[in-house]
């Protein structure tokens, strides 16, 4: 083992860190637009019940993991599993993944950040016009947000993990939760909210089908940065003795309630702005939520609350989606970075410098899938769709790949790395661990219907 690793300086460090990494875009948008349309508290239901019993044993798994050999995804894989040719391959997997997806999150980044340039530009109106995100894609200032993303993103990473990624969210992930709650306050203080919530909470079971059941479980998997090699790295960077299970516990917890609460704030503004929405036309889409839908919102709003106050509520809004993306970008970009350190044993600035210029480019191209140029924007047909390089990457990494590799994980603790090892690096910090029901549940269902439930997942994607 490396003993010149760096650690998070405290548990709490941690749990900031990978809080940081959970709470994202999905659980700002996407959580509460699924919930609302699939039958509201029913599907909170399904989702909490998803995070606590399928979820958090993959966690617990892969923060295991990474702590005990104390390396990155590719390096954990091939160290435990003897270097042996099947495990490479789920080790490269699991750093080829959070390198494309960082690509396709980079691009939503961008423009959120975009956007909020514009808002506190006092722009407002314009970013409120619907043909305006269709021009701003297209539009060749994304370089110049994407230079500035960038630029942030590297001043974090390049701190390390305690002087950069520990120390950003310390002081981010409060500042989340404060702009989150003043919304939510500020939102249920409008004429009409309460509608919002009782449609957002009252179960509708009839809304249940396969499909939903299916959408909670991607959702929740996705929302815990599961399958991304990010929580074995975060879980390489943690001390010899501090507490993984509860630490798991507390980040699915924070995440889980980051995204209820951010329910409390979209569904009452909706309904409070447009009271006769009805919830099942909303966009499934986050990207038409976030850039069309949410910008005509706060202009509406300006009629009730003047024009200076909706723009700082946006500004606000745009803000805190910026920060959520931020420190998840942050958690992802450091998986394929730590490889490049250990793998090539270069420095944390070199490794940096190169992945920034491959995502950069990366991030250049898909963007551009959008129109600025028309050859990466029909990059393959099938199913008679025609899909860019944006596409691609959703559907092949984020659809197809995340739970494969959520499946690799489960099977290589529980049938190459062993049970009583896995339970052993778990007590390290819980001595009590052994005697819960949690670690009963937790191995018996990583070698079992884990992984059947993700491999049905695989395949009927595929
Ligand atoms: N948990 C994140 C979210 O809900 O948005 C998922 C994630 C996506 C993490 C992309 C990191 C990332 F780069």
């Amino acid at each position: 083992m490396s003993t010149s690793r760096e650690h998070f300086s405290s548990k709490i460090g941690f749990i900031l860190a990978a809080a940081g990494s959970a709470v994202g875009i999905g659980n700002l948008v996407g959580f509460p637009v699924a919930a609302t349309k699939n039958g509201g508290g029913a599907f909170l239901l399904i989702y909490a019940f998803f995070v606590a019993f399928i979820c958090l044993p993959i966690m617990l798994a892969e923060m295991g993991l990474g702590r005990r050999t104390q390396h990155s995804p590719y390096s954990a894989y091939a160290e435990l599993g003897q270097n042996t040719k099947r495990w490479r391959i789920a080790g490269w997997l699991a750093t080829i993944t959070p390198f494309m997806i960082a690509v396709f999150y980079m691009v939503i980044t961008v423009w959120i950040f975009g956007y909020l340039f514009q808002t506190l530009a006092g722009n407002l109106d314009a970013i409120a016009q619907p043909t305006y995100f269709g021009e701003f894609v297209n539009d060749y200032s994304f370089i110049a947000y994407l230079v500035a993303v960038t630029v942030i993103i590297n001043f974090i990473l390049v701190g390390g993990v305690r002087k950069g990624i520990e120390r950003a969210s310390k002081i981010l992930m409060p500042t989340l939760f404060l702009m989150l709650i003043l919304l939510v306050i500020f939102v249920l203080t409008l004429d009409n909210a309460m509608a919002g919530v009782k449609f957002y909470l009252i179960p509708d079971f009839s809304k249940i089908t396969g499909s939903v059941i299916n959408g909670a479980l991607a959702q929740a998997f996705f929302s815990l940065s599961l399958g991304m090699g990010i929580l074995i790295t975060y879980g390489s960077y943690f001390r010899r003795n501090d507490d993984i299970v509860n630490s798991g516990k507390l980040v699915a917890i924070t995440d889980t309630a980051v995204a209820f609460t951010a329910g409390l704030m979209t569904l009452p503004a909706i309904f409070a702005i447009y009271p006769e929405t009805n919830p099942e036309s909303l966009s499934d889409s986050s990207v038409s939520m976030i850039f069309s839908f949410f910008p005509q919102i706060f202009m509406q709003l300006s009629n009730t609350v003047g024009y200076g106050f909706a723009s700082v509520a946006a500004s606000v809004f745009f803000l805190l989606a910026f920060v959520a993306a931020i420190t998840s970008l942050v958690s992802i970009i450091e998986v394929p970075t730590s490889s490049f350190m250990e793998k090539r044993n270069v420095s944390r600035s070199k490794a940096l410098l190169v992945m920034g210029i491959a995502i950069t480019i990366l991030t250049l191209l898909a963007a551009t899938s959008f129109g600025l140029l028309p050859w990466v924007s029909n990059v393959v047909t099938y199913a008679g769709i025609d899909k860019s390089l944006f596409d691609i990457i959703v559907d092949v990494f984020y659809d197809t790949i995340l739970p494969l590799n959520g499946l690799l994980i489960c099977l290589f603790v529980r049938y190459r790395w062993k049970r009583e090892n896995f339970t052993a690096e778990l007590s390290k910090g819980n001595s009590n661990y052994p005697n819960t029901f949690l670690h009963k549940y937790v191995n018996f269902a990583i070698g079992t219907f884990i992984p059947v439930i993700l491999a049905i997942v695989f395949i009927n994607t595929v």
